[in-house]
């Protein structure tokens, strides 16, 4: 069963349509420090995959990326290892559609299915169920679980519930002493610096749509017309459904429970049995944890 109604999908992924192909780029404008903040979850899998020695590394890796929209995780980590397969689960098409797309453009000597297994499916649903995706994996494999789960920026629009059940799934399919990276928005228990943040956000994309960054000025303005529509589309959704204190998706980022706190992120991977929790990377609402399992 789907977590969330087709109607709020179109809401709260409104960028997954026949925009999706400009999918990369907008992140990268009203998003600060996205291309960092990717680099460095694929750096923390990488390294939680080769601190064993040499002769106890198995191999290939086997990592799950839940949310793959069109690459940023996977592509990294195709990039970042010769012997790993990445099962890739999302569940909208056009961004799937462009994943593959990138991909036969990256790689045309390359067979997609070779190096990556798509699910194109909800990972909250029967096909995502922790045993599905582990039979998936080949029956040898000993201990037979992923030896990473990576995901980026999908949950913080899910109820709580989901949220544990994320943290619940990625838990379950790993092996022991396999990892999980989550990037994700986060929100602060303080309504004030919630405040702050969302609006340091709200300048940001205004700023990026007017003068982008150097580095992707020449993108931007290839964009012509488009632009300024995906401005508003994003301001829109910043403004209207990324709300920086609904009740709904806000999460307290620490495990004290105040009046309007939601559980933290990192009680919730506690509860989901990770151990040493961390968050290696904030920056205002963005931020990286870190579980072992
Ligand atoms: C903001 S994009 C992030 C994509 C990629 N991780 C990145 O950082 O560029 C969120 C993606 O999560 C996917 N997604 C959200 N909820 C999902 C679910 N329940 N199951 C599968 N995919 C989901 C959306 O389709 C979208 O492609």
């Amino acid at each position: 069963m789907s977590r969330i109604s087709d109607h709020e999908k179109k809401k709260v992924f409104f960028y997954a349509d026949e925009d999706a192909k400009y999918y990369d780029l907008a992140e990268e404008l009203t998003q600060p420090c996205m291309d960092l903040i990717h680099d460095t979850m694929v750096d923390l899998v990488e390294y939680s995959l080769t601190w064993k020695s040499e002769q106890d590394l198995r191999r290939p890796f086997y990592v799950l990326n839940v949310a793959s929209g069109t690459g940023a995780e996977a592509f990294r980590l195709l990039e970042r290892f010769d012997d790993i397969h990445v099962f890739a689960a999302d569940f909208n098409p056009p961004m799937n559609k462009e994943f593959r797309r990138k991909f036969n453009e990256r790689y045309p000597e390359c067979d997609f299915a070779s190096c990556v297994t798509l699910i194109e499916d909800d990972f909250f649903g029967e096909a995502c169920a922790p045993d599905e995706l582990i039979s998936l994996l080949p029956e040898d494999l000993d201990p037979q679980a992923f030896d990473a789960v990576i995901a980026g920026f999908f949950l913080h629009h899910y109820p709580v519930e989901v949220k544990r059940e994320f943290y619940r799934r990625a838990h379950a399919v790993l092996r022991p002493g396999g990892v999980l990276v989550l990037g994700e928005a986060i929100s602060f228990e303080s309504q004030r610096l919630s405040e702050f943040a969302h609006n340091f956000g709200y300048r940001w994309i205004e700023k990026q749509f007017s003068e982008p960054d150097q580095h992707l000025r020449s993108k931007y303005d290839a964009l012509g017309s488009d632009a300024e529509r995906l401005r508003q589309k994003w301001i829109d959704h910043w403004q209207n459904t990324h709300i920086y204190a609904p009740d709904v998706t806000v999460m307290g980022d620490q495990p004290t429970g105040g009046r309007e706190t939601k559980p933290s992120h990192a009680s919730m991977a506690l509860e989901a049995g990770f151990q040493k929790i961390g968050f290696p990377f904030r920056l205002w609402e963005a931020a990286i944890l870190w579980g072992e399992k």
